[in-house]
């Protein structure tokens, strides 16, 4: 049954979802078997691709466009909007904004082009694409942003992501709050979601006995699985969770309880 019974048919632009253990593949195949339209975002054109034959495998006949967009591309990402408002796909109802890169580096190492670089995609992005995609959506009658946090932004980081990506993570979350208050008046929600550790792809380089570390850490015992992820994702987008705004949403398996 669809969480949207109200809204009509609503497009889900999602960015990251190039990847196909990632978290953003995994949000766009779930709105997806929900009933939306997806756009699909991501800097890598094959991944895309691949992403977009991904969901129409799982959900034949799903409405799914792509778009190859760096987010931290100010022009590029106007555009990519513009793109999707003169094309056939109903109107934006949500933007999760899930494109980011991790920052393995010590504080003490870390280059100021690195710290840009961490910046500019995990929070400038976002801040990019909610500027493109909300006008369209107080256009639209309905919208719905849901910006990708990190533990790390609450904790400090660890293990793998350090300092910048805290930084950065965490500067998602007063651009969350900032936008909830700004947007009320629309009747636009703004939330961000805050995982722990994920079983995806993004810890490049990391060997097996890090990735056991990670999830022995976690008070249940396991990395989340991208797919809880997504659900969230979703269920933050769809008409039921629309009181609910500025709020940080942690799914961690117990990893960070305050
Ligand atoms: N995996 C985890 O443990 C974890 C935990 C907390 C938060 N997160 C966050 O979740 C999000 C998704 O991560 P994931 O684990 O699915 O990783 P992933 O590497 O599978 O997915 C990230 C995607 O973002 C894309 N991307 C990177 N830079 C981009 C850019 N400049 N423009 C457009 N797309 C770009 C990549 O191509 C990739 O497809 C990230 O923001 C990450 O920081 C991940």
């Amino acid at each position: 049954m669809s969480l949207n019974t109200g809204i009509g048919p609503r497009t889900a632009v999602v960015t990251g979802a190039g990847s196909l253990t990632g978290i953003g593949f995994h949000t766009a195949t779930r709105f997806a078997q929900e009933g939306w339209a997806v756009a699909l975002i991501d800097v890598n054109a094959g991944g895309l691709e691949q992403a977009a034959t991904g969901v129409l495998d799982q959900v034949p006949g799903a409405q799914v466009a792509t778009f190859v967009l760096d987010v931290t591309d100010a022009e590029a990402v106007a555009a990519v909007a513009a793109a999707v408002a003169a094309s056939d796909l109903p109107p934006v109802g949500t933007l999760c904004n899930i494109a980011g890169i991790p920052s393995p580096a010590a504080f003490l190492d870390t280059s100021l082009v690195e710290w840009d670089r961490v910046l500019a995609v995990n929070l400038t992005g976002p801040f990019l694409l909610s500027q493109a995609f909300v006008p369209q959506m107080i256009e639209g009658g309905y919208g719905r942003v849901v910006n990708m946090s990190s533990v790390t932004a609450q904790h400090g980081g660890g293990v793998f992501s350090k300092t910048s990506y805290a930084a950065a993570k965490a500067g998602v979350l007063g651009l969350t709050r900032g936008m909830a208050r700004e947007l009320a008046e629309h009747g636009i929600t703004v939330n961000a979601v805050a995982p722990g550790v994920v079983d995806t792809d993004i810890r490049v380089g990391s060997d097996e006995e890090t990735e056991r570390a990670l999830a022995a850490a976690v008070p249940l015992k396991r990395q989340a699985r991208p797919q809880e992820i997504a659900a969230l994702f979703v269920w933050l987008s769809c008409e039921d969770s629309a009181y609910i705004t500025g709020i940080t949403h942690s799914i961690n398996g117990g990893s960070y309880i305050a």
